[in-house]
């Protein structure tokens, strides 16, 4: 039985660097290999064996996972070439450019008996596990808003891959799916009704967007993502006997991630009296960095069959919440 997944490397972009980067830290993963369009540019990446073209990697014996680091509107087409190669596939999020390609590749995993996994690296950090066990565990009370930011303000949209229709670019693909992904965990089921507003830019991508999202069981999770503007890119969860507040919910630290709860409980009515929950911070230490801990997840899966992280069902549920608010934004691939 094999102790340690070999990865390879799909497009040497900026993503792809902070994995690389990640894994030297890791337990149970290697890179073995780096596929660029360019060979030159594999071989400066400097991570296991450099091909020049990314049907080289698929070849390679020495790779039992791909990891897909290419811009969104590629998974699809190199996540089933990959499975048709006999490699796991862990591709980055959002998963595909509509939820129709997301269930392609699902059903080529499937068939091929493979596992495939959205790289949602928040899902893999412990943190994001803490938080989710304090909602579950009614430490907050009754959980009823979620309210998510994760914007950026980037001056060079010229060649970004984020402001490209063509390569299904966009706020809400690129972040604004971190801010779904978390109402849907925390709600635990999936949204029944929701709503966007966002302005679009040069090329018909969302450079902002605002959204809601309506669960049953009363709770409503409200979100902004942007591309060309700012925010404080926290998460704050609520319930009626308290709220959490987590300063760093997307890409906590490595060793001191830090999330806290705070907030009254309401009056009782044998008492009458409000009584306040100390205010309680939590320090997460996941021993490694996030990509690394990601990385080792997704190999967890691979070589011991733990559950995936982020299932199947999971990743079909946020690319329907997408593909439903891009249609109300007015983004069109
Ligand atoms: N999980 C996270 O933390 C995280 C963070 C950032 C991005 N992402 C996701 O990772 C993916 C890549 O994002 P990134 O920030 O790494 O983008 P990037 O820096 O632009 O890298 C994308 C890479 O894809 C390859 N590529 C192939 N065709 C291309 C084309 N027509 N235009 C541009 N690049 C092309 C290039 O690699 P070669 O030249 O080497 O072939 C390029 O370096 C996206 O799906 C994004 O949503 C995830």
């Amino acid at each position: 039985m094999r102790k340690t997944l070999r990865y390879g490397i799909m497009g040497a972009g900026n993503i792809a660097r902070q994995f690389a980067d990640g894994v030297r830290d890791a337990h149970r993963s290697t890179i073995t290999a780096t596929a660029s369009r360019s060979l030159e540019k594999a071989k400066a990446f400097n991570a296991g064996t450099p091909y020049g073209d990314y049907a080289a990697l698929l070849d390679d014996p020495q790779v039992d996972a791909v990891y897909v680091a290419l811009p969104n509107s590629m998974h699809h087409e190199w996540t089933l070439r990959c499975l048709a190669a006999g490699k796991h596939v862990l591709c980055e999020k959002p998963m595909a450019s509509d939820e129709a390609q997301t269930r392609e590749m699902f059903d080529a995993a499937q068939r091929a008996g493979l596992l495939l996994m959205e790289a949602f690296m928040y899902r893999c950090h412990p943190q994001t596990h803490a938080v989710l066990e304090q909602v579950r565990s009614g430490a907050i009370g009754k959980l009823k808003l979620i309210r998510t930011a994760f914007c950026y303000s980037t001056g060079k949209p010229q060649g970004n891959i984020r402001f490209d229709a063509a390569l299904a670019g966009g706020a809400l693909m690129d972040i604004g799916c971190y801010c779904i992904s978390m109402a849907r965990l925390l709600a635990g089921c999936e949204p029944t009704a929701m709503h966007a507003v966002g302005r679009l830019g040069a090329s018909g991508i969302d450079e902002y967007a605002t959204g809601v999202l309506d669960f049953p069981g009363d709770v409503i999770a409200e979100f902004c993502c942007g591309m060309t503007v700012q925010t404080n890119n926290t998460a704050i969860i609520c319930g009626d006997e308290g709220y959490l507040e987590i300063p760093w919910p997307w890409k906590p630290q490595a060793e001191r991630a830090v999330f806290i709860r705070d907030g009254q409980v309401p009056p009782r009515q044998d008492s009458g009296k409000q009584s306040r929950q100390p205010r309680q911070e939590f320090v997460v230490n996941a021993g490694r960095p996030l990509y690394a801990v990601e990385a080792d997840d997704f190999a967890q899966s691979v070589l011991d069959g733990k559950p995936l992280t982020v299932s199947k069902q999971d990743t079909l549920g946020n690319m329907h919440v997408l593909d439903e608010l891009r249609r109300q934004v007015g983004v069109k691939f």
